[in-house]
């Protein structure tokens, strides 16, 4: 299949501004053709003024130069808003149709694009093609009309001569083509580093405690100096270009001037032309190249936006593969199991993750799934919100398959707490209220209150009206973790997923969430996650994952009475806590 062509696909979002646009076209038409008039004055100045020595021509001439250059401005000032409003206006939808379709994505999208190029293709990208968009309207249109009125001039006043000037045309156009392709090479290219060069700078500045801690400061400015430094011979390349184009054309023009000036001349020698003509001839040739030296530039702008936006089409082109189907239902509540019926899972073509699992889990239910790491415990739990789809099998809620219902009535149900807490740079208050805004100012006290939350919250210096800083930097990560359970208490929903919620917390807050997370599944249908296996003993179910299916299953007592894996585990676990608890025994070495 042919991509249409991205030229076709930016006139797609000009579209809907076609009334403005033509109604600049002819402002501009209006404005350009001006110039042609500004060069035929000279004629009647030379001749009629100069050499006729007429007097009301000397009064009339400059009332017309003053009145060409009012039309000029009055209509140069209305093209000019109107074209920039139309640019700007194509910018706008085109950055909101993009963001908006890159939050459509699956979560699949942003494990394989990384964070840095995506802002660098939303905010430098989109800016190019603006450039491009405005300068190819304003640009191409504009110059060209008036090369065009400034060429009949010189037809009209001698079209021999006129004839000798194009000569030279083919010399200036060639070039203008030539570098434009070159230039949109180039561009890509920077604009890739760019993307780059972004991307370094979000990891390691998101990153910052690890390239501390692990004391790459300098590999980092080295890896960044790096980038820059190959931005930088692109940039020079393209410059070299871009300075080269214009003395080129300057001089090829030189030349058509230069030969005018030889054979116009002897007419006027000889008597055959009047200096009128001739000057009013160069006059419009001197102002040809002006316009002509603009469409090269903007032929460069042009390749370039066109070469950005290549690379934002190519994210607007990325098919979301978790898609909400059109008839898609309402979920209602549910009311009796979730059931996995004989689910498999590939992250890729190459491994199965999940190989055929068959789980049913009743409303009210606490299962918790364990197992060594890597086993797919999360991927399963990710299936749940369908973050992820199936490979094959199925997954329904009271025996409807999610890949029937919206997301909205399917997600709106599950409440997630994982190991990796996402807060934003907002106040304690929002990030717990985030998803739920009409939430009471009660609901979300108790929902803190719940958390175990409500007294570090209370002891910030504004309580819930406390910034917590990116990714909540400023709190602990016990404090951290429990704003995320208090954010899944107020949204109340009926099923609960914790990933390692309490895995990276000192056993102290650990205590703490643990008794959080008691508040939270009470009549809610949970899947727990722990590596603690102590977490899990009061879990109605456990069921143990290894390399993609369900091992062993049971509750606590039966599955240690088994003496399978879930023995093996809890045993390694208790040694483990056991040469701890000996560890703090003894004095430091
Ligand atoms: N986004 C991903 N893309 C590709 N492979 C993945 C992705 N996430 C996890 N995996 C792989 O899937 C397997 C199961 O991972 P996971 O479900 O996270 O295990 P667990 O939670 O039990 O530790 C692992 O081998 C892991 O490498
Ligand atoms: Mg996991």
């Amino acid at each position: 299949m042919k991509k249409q062509g991205t030229v076709s696909r930016i006139l797609q979002y000009v579209k809907p501004y076609k009334g403005w646009l033509a109604t600049a076209m002819v402002c501009m038409v209006i404005a350009a053709s001006m110039a042609g008039a500004q060069a035929y004055m000279v004629k009647p100045l030379l001749d009629e003024v100069f050499f006729k020595q007429d007097r009301t021509m000397l009064l009339l001439v400059p009332l017309l130069i003053l009145g060409i250059f009012l039309v000029k401005g009055l209509f140069s000032y209305v093209y000019n808003y109107l074209l920039a409003k139309v640019g700007q206006s194509v910018i706008l939808d085109l950055r909101n149709t993009l963001y908006s379709h890159i939050q459509s994505l699956p979560l699949s999208f942003f494990h394989k694009k990384p964070t840095g190029e995506l802002i660098s293709r939303i905010i430098s990208d989109i800016a190019l093609i603006q450039g491009a968009v405005s300068s190819v309207i304003v640009g191409i249109l504009k110059d060209t009309c008036q090369i065009l009125f400034l060429i009949g001039v010189i037809f009209y006043q001698d079209w021999r001569m006129a004839s000798v000037a194009m000569l030279s045309m083919p010399l200036v156009v060639y070039p203008i083509v030539n570098f434009g392709r070159r230039h949109r090479k180039l561009s890509r290219g920077s604009q890739q580093t760019t993307a780059e060069v972004s991307n370094i700078l979000y990891e390691t500045i998101t990153g910052n405690r690890i390239v501390k801690a692990f004391c790459m400061e300098k590999h980092e400015v080295d890896r960044f100096a790096e980038k820059l430094d190959k931005l930088f011979v692109i940039v020079m390349r393209n410059t070299r270009i871009t300075a080269i184009s214009r003395p080129l054309m300057e001089f090829l023009g030189g030349v058509g001037i230069a030969l005018v000036v030889l054979y116009g001349g002897s007419q006027v020698l000889a008597g055959e032309s009047t200096p009128g003509t001739f000057f009013s001839f160069i006059t419009a040739l001197i102002m040809i190249y002006e316009p002509m030296k603009k469409v090269s530039s903007v032929n460069n702008t042009l390749q370039q936006g066109i070469a950005a936006a290549e690379r934002v089409f190519e994210i607007l082109d990325v098919q979301p593969d978790v898609a909400e189907k059109t008839d898609a239902t309402v979920l209602p509540p549910v009311r009796n199991a979730i059931e996995f019926n004989d689910v498999r899972f590939r992250y890729d073509a190459q491994t199965e993750v999940l190989k055929g699992i068959n789980l049913k889990v009743e409303v009210g239910e606490v299962l918790a799934l364990v197992g060594s790491s890597g086993g797919g415990k999360s991927t399963l739990a990710n299936l749940i919100p369908r973050f992820f789809d199936v490979s094959s099998g199925s997954i329904t809620i009271d025996g409807t398959d999610i890949r029937d219902v919206t997301f909205a009535s399917l997600r709106s149900q599950i409440g997630i707490v994982t190991q990796q807490t996402i807060l934003f740079n907002d106040t304690v208050r929002n990030n717990i209220a985030y998803g739920s805004a009409d939430a009471s100012w009660e609901q979300i006290r108790e929902a803190a209150r719940a958390a175990h939350a409500l007294g570090f919250i209370e002891a910030l210096p504004q309580g819930f009206e406390t910034v917590i800083g990116e990714s909540g930097a400023r709190l602990s990560g016990g404090e951290r973790q429990r704003l995320s359970i208090a954010r899944a208490i107020l949204k109340n929903a009926p099923i609960l997923i914790l990933d390692e919620a309490t895995s990276s917390l000192d056993t102290e807050s650990e205590r703490e969430v643990q008794q959080a997370i008691e508040n939270l599944v009470q009549s809610r249908t949970t899947f727990v996650i722990a590596h603690r296996l102590s977490t899990i003993r009061k879990a109605d179910r456990i069921i143990v994952i290894q390399d993609g299916a369900i091992v062993e299953e049971g509750t606590h007592e039966s599955l240690l009475a088994r003496g399978g894996v879930y023995k093996m585990l809890y045993d390694m676990q208790f040694k483990d806590d056991a040469m701890e608890l000996q560890g703090e025994g003894q004095p430091a070495a």
